[in-house]
């Protein structure tokens, strides 16, 4: 079975695919597959042949093609001829929000992962939270702001309460993500925003909230099953969120796989879990991240549907300490793409 791992990619998460390319290359199981790595430079272009091993080192020594002059490039549909099955392992925009699922899906060539609408409605996280608390989940208190809109009435305001948290609706890694705890920077949140996505959320931040992710899986058969759960927890004093560079760059933050949760919060979130995938109508994969309040709720953060397959990152940890193992896993992504 001939597989192509496409990486990189135009959006602000291009060093972390190229991160997450280079930890799957190895694991692919060479008796089964034959993997061909597709580049996608950041400015689009696809080229053949490119080795994220050999990567130099960019943003936060990660692996990138940024500012590379010596590729070739090639059309999209001549990088992937003959090839069986596609891994996009692509974040953010133009790869993981049904763009390239609906290139995929023209030729139709079989892929790893959720397919155009659960990847699009997924990515962009007005959507997704409107279709998730459509299915009974809590996903917190959150604004949505228009193109038009550059700050939140005295309304809003007050019905989210400080700190809020501003996102670009669709974007990845945590990059143009503002903490606010004084409304007089809302504003300048919402603009650095906006040099990401048009389309702005503003959420209510939840008081001392437990960071629990989910890895979930679709096997061959049509099963969808959710790992056990895993907690982010922040070290030290450095951290006060998990941003960008407490993503990849330091070690502000530590995995607790599984989380230490009591039985019935373990079973309640494994199960939330598999409703969330299941609103969205993922298929293959997607982590699902939640908070844990005081209070015990369990809100909905967010589903990502090609999640982070660097050395660090929960999807395959978790399922580690689920009992799969990362070849394993590997497999049973690539098999159930083309069962
Ligand atoms: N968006 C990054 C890759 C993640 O969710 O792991
Ligand atoms: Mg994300």
């Amino acid at each position: 079975t001939r597989v192509a791992v496409v990486f990189g990619g135009r959006s602000s998460e291009h060093e972390v695919s190229c991160q997450s390319a280079k930890s799957v290359l190895p694991y692919l199981d060479p008796d089964r597959f034959e993997v061909v790595p597709v580049g996608i430079t950041p400015q689009g272009q696809w080229a053949l042949g490119t080795d994220p091993n050999a990567l130099e080192a960019g943003t936060g020594n990660l692996p990138t093609l940024r500012g590379r002059s010596d590729i070739t490039p090639v059309e999209p549909g001549q990088a992937l001829k003959d090839v069986d099955v596609v891994f996009p392992l692509l974040h953010g925009a133009w790869g993981e929000d049904g763009t390239i699922q609906g290139l995929l899906e023209l030729g139709g060539v079989p892929y790893v992962g959720p397919g155009v609408f659960a990847s699009a409605a997924a990515m962009d996280k007005v959507f997704a939270k409107k279709i998730l608390q459509a299915e009974g989940l809590d996903v917190g208190r959150f604004v949505a702001l228009d193109r038009s809109a550059t700050t939140l009435t005295l309304d809003e305001r007050e019905h989210l309460g400080l700190p809020v948290f501003v996102k670009p609706s669709r974007a990845g890694s945590s990059v143009g993500i503002s903490k606010v705890n004084d409304w007089a920077d809302l504003d300048a949140a919402i603009f650095e925003a906006r040099q990401h996505d048009p389309k702005v959320i503003v959420e209510a931040a939840v008081a001392n909230p437990r960071e629990i992710e989910l890895a979930v899986l679709e096997f061959p058969d049509g099963r969808v099953e959710a790992s056990l759960p895993a907690e982010l927890r922040p070290v030290g004093a450095g951290a006060d969120w998990y941003d960008f560079e407490a993503k990849y760059v330091n070690d502000s933050y530590e995995a607790d796989i599984p989380a230490k949760l009591d039985d019935e919060t373990t079973a309640r979130v494994r199960e939330l879990a598999v409703t969330a995938f299941k609103a969205l109508d993922c298929q293959g994969l997607a982590r699902v991240d939640f908070f844990l309040t005081e209070q015990n709720e369990l809100i909905v953060n967010e589903l990502n549907t090609m999640p982070g397959f660097t050395p660090i990152s929960m999807y395959p940890k978790a399922w580690d300490a689920t009992g799969i193992d990362f070849p394993t896993l590997l497999t049973t992504l690539v098999e159930t793409a083309i069962a």
